[in-house]
């Protein structure tokens, strides 16, 4: 089973997608992970988002300990995610590692995954325009940004709302507009916004929708 899981900055996706994993079974891939990762290793070596050269020979050296990064949570390393995220053959290089993660989903600590979830952008509409079910998980971007502020209050981080609610806006504008799979909703997607609803119930609603299609 493959189910994709797609929104904008901070919508829920990856609160929902380990829940799903962790009641089905499945394997789950952060995909903003390795698009973070690229961004970071950027700002570490001084360069600039932006270059074309420099983010996609990052891109295509990536090793899997660089997602383990501890700083890639960071609001700046989100702000240069969605800056190499632009680059088609940034997003080239590192489609095959997320498409293989979807189709052969590494073991569980306990056992064989039943399949895998897969969060980020364009998981529905470009990496696994098969999956079993889409997701598309929206809040309003004053919940969006309440969240985030809140997240990165509660690690330490410096954060005024304000700021945050103005990147969160950028990073959608940018997502949504670059020419290479955009930020757009599966037209087989089931939305689910999570703006006044908390995650308990998101995931209670989505496994719904999943018995109903009988997977
Ligand atoms: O957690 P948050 O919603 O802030 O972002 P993320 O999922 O960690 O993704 C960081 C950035 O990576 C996004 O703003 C996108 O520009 C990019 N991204 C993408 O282009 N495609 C994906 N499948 C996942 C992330």
């Amino acid at each position: 089973m493959i189910i994709a899981v797609d929104g904008p900055v901070a919508a829920g996706k990856g609160t929902l997608a380990r829940s799903l994993a962790r009641e089905l079974r499945l394997a789950y891939l952060d995909t903003g992970s390795i698009y973070r990762a690229v961004g970071a290793k950027i700002l570490e070596a001084g360069q600039d988002p932006g270059d074309p050269v420099a983010a996609r020979s990052v891109a295509e050296f990536l090793v899997p300990g660089d997602l383990e990064r501890p700083d890639l949570r960071r609001e700046s390393v989100g702000l240069a995610a969605s800056t190499v995220a632009v680059n088609t053959q940034v997003r080239a290089a590192l489609l095959e590692f997320q498409r293989d993660f979807a189709k052969n989903p590494p073991d569980l600590s306990d056992g064989p995954a039943a399949g895998a979830v897969l969060d980020g952008r364009d998981i529905g509409t470009v990496v696994c325009p098969d999956a079993d079910l889409k997701f598309f998980v929206t809040a309003t971007p004053e919940a969006r940004a309440e969240r985030r502020h809140k997240e990165l209050i509660e690690r330490g981080d410096e954060s005024i709302y304000a700021r945050v609610l103005q990147d969160l806006k950028d990073r959608d504008a940018r997502d949504s507009q670059r020419v290479t799979a955009p930020l757009k909703p599966a037209e087989d997607a089931v939305y689910l916004d999570t703006s006044t609803v908390e995650a308990g119930k998101v995931l209670e609603t989505a496994l719904d929708v999943i018995r109903s299609r009988g997977l």
